[in-house]
């Protein structure tokens, strides 16, 4: 997710586009540039924030540009991966928020074609499709240039002698912004609100045509009337596009997340992790290191990995094995991290390549200190995330978790294709639960008044007891505990009461009787229980005192319209309690020190 913004008018566009691109840096901040067009076209970019190009920045004279800030997903934050990119003679400069993933085939075929590249990125093959298809008409030239092109976009296009900056999406979110003889565009509305609180929203497929004075919109090949609106918000609600905090933001971009990261993967040409770097070992089993909730998305891994592969895997605390830990022979190790710059997970990286181990990192932030230690990197696109508590990181991680161990299992075909359309349909059943936010606000409603909860669960789903007791911890200062449903019996029963309530994540799986018995001897004890569970199973609200019904879901996708339910119960529990959500007391977004 990058910000990205275009400007044309009688003003000079650098400050604009500067002061709009530190208003998007929330979108992604790790490198940063703009395009302005006079007699030529002027490009600077680096990897540095905002704030810190403008200081280097002579005054370039123009009045229309574009500019971009970025969250690296093809290529590390550096100068030439930097936008705008360019075509081979300079003349157009194009900004991209999205992801091409059919750009390596395009880049061999436009290099074969004589274009020469700088740059690792996906972007830069669109200003050389761009270049390869013009012949005197700019438009005619982009829609073409998108026809060749699979993913996601959101582009503004500046070139040379045409006094207009042209805009397209699909899958990706892109404005106009109606200025009084001056025009925006960017993909989304703090960046504009300073100039003007007109804007048009593009859709899916639409072709947008600025100049000074005009704005023209062709929506499939024809001119179409989209409608204006007037923003009231303030910059910083607009970044959070309208929600009160960034976690209910994130929470509800996951369906976007998981198809963006399942798209990167499901429909990449080339492999996206050389997992024969790890099985070259002759791998005999697989070691997770993680911290926090990273390491509750390791010890889901832990299952899928061992159903689907079919080899032990160990799932271990990455503080804790840079003491203890053992690295067996012939171990392949996967460290996740969504910042890559944990301090614990990092030294783990360090030891077990010191102990001759090769290890694959699962990371969100490209370039990342983890990134560039481990062997190999996944990376998830989860996008910034902005909120100290984790919460579509996870869900990116598992998506990563289930590619690696799909793409590695021994299933027959007929039981992989099917867990692969299970995997299509997620976005869908996690929009479902998105869609029954209201009630899961009852439920937390009830549990902001408590002081001590309880997270019951079993399999695949005990991780997710944890980390829906870790999400409610972080937030709302409510003592939680997760706990594997069998083990209350053996201790944890003495602390029920009538003011523990118990949360019992009911899977319909081989576990789910023995959770059905665990219920019961909570309920014996006095604890009032809230169960989580799959639609179909209303009948269990004759043995608890209230239910949160997800989608069903096969049951090893379970954890996620589990784990999103349960991090909208921990929000809206700490939001009854007053707590600040986006950034709770003691707690950092990336932990960089033992
Ligand atoms: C989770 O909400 C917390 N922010 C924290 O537990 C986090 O998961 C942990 O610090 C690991 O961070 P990482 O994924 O960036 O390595």
């Amino acid at each position: 997710m990058c910000g990205i913004i275009g400007y044309i008018g009688q003003r000079q566009a650098q400050p604009i586009l500067l002061s709009s691109l530190s208003r998007l840096e929330y979108r992604g901040y790790d490198s940063c540039g703009i395009a302005v067009a006079s007699s030529g076209l002027e490009v600077y970019k680096d990897a540095v924030r905002v704030e810190a190009l403008a200081k280097v920045l002579l005054q370039l004279d123009g009045t229309a540009g574009v500019g971009h800030t970025r969250w690296a997903t093809h290529g590390e934050p550096s100068q030439v991966n930097a936008h705008p990119h360019c075509d081979c003679n300079g003349n157009i400069a194009v900004v991209h928020n999205g992801v091409i993933n059919n750009f390596q085939k395009l880049k061999q075929q436009l290099i074969s074609e004589g274009h020469s590249f700088v740059s690792e990125t996906d972007t830069e093959v669109i200003p050389h499709l761009i270049e390869k298809y013009y012949d005197g008409n700019l438009e005619k030239a982009i829609e073409a240039a998108l026809l060749d092109i699979e993913g996601s976009y959101a582009i503004i296009v500046l070139m040379v002698g045409e006094p207009k900056l042209v805009a397209a999406r699909r899958d990706s979110p892109l404005i106009i912004g109606i200025g009084d003889r001056e025009n925006f565009i960017a993909s989304d509305v703090p960046a504009i609100l300073d100039y003007t609180n007109r804007v048009i929203y593009l859709e899916d497929g639409d072709i947008g045509v600025i100049t000074a004075d005009s704005i023209k919109v062709r929506g499939e090949g024809t001119e179409v009337k989209r409608k204006q609106h007037r923003i009231s918000w303030s910059i910083e609600d607009a970044q959070k596009a309208g929600y009160e905090h960034f976690m209910l933001k994130e929470i509800h971009e996951q369906p976007k997340v998981i198809r963006d990261t399942l798209g990167r993967y499901l429909s990449a040409t080339e492999p996206v992790a050389d997992w024969a770097m790890i099985t070259d070992t002759g791998l005999e089993n697989i070691l997770i290191l993680a911290c926090g909730t990273s390491y509750n998305a390791a010890l889901v891994g832990k299952y899928i990995l061992e159903e689907l592969v079919g080899i032990p895997v160990r799932a271990e605390l990455a503080s804790e094995f840079n003491y203890y830990g053992q690295a067996l022979a012939r171990t392949g190790a996967i460290a996740i991290t969504q910042s890559g710059e944990t301090a614990d997970t990092l030294k783990a990286i360090k030891r077990l390549k010191g102990l001759g181990g090769k290890v694959v990192a699962i990371a969100n932030v490209v370039g990342s200190t983890a990134s560039r230690i481990a062997d190999q990197t996944v990376y998830t696109l989860a996008g910034p995330e902005i909120s100290v508590a984790a919460t579509k990181s996870f869900t990116a991680q598992l998506m990563a978790l289930y590619w690696l161990a799909l793409s590695h299992s021994k299933l027959d075909i007929s039981r992989r294709d099917g867990l692969i359309t299970g995997l299509r349909r997620l976005p869908g059943k996690v929009q479902q639960v998105l869609d029954s936010e209201d009630e899961i606000k009852e439920g937390a409603e009830y549990l902001s008044k408590y002081k001590d909860v309880f997270f019951i669960g079993r399999g695949i789903n005990f991780p997710v007891a944890l980390e829906g007791a870790l999400k409610l911890k972080e937030i709302s200062y409510i003592h939680a505990e997760g706990y594997a449903a069998g083990e209350l019996k053996h201790g944890p029963f003495a602390l029920l009461s009538s003011d523990t309530p118990v949360i019992a994540i009911v899977a319909q799986d081989n576990t789910y009787e023995a959770m059905l018995t665990n219920i019961k001897e909570v309920k014996a004890r006095g604890s009032p229980v809230v169960a989580l569970a799959g639609e179909g199973n209303e009948a269990i609200g004759e043995l608890v005192d209230s239910v949160i019904i997800v989608p069903q879901v096969d049951a090893i996708f379970s954890p996620v319209v589990n784990t999103v339910a349960l991090q909208l119960l921990a929000y809206y529990a700490a939001r009854f309690r007053g707590c600040s959500i986006d950034f709770p007391r003691n707690l950092a977004k990336s932990v960089t020190v033992e």
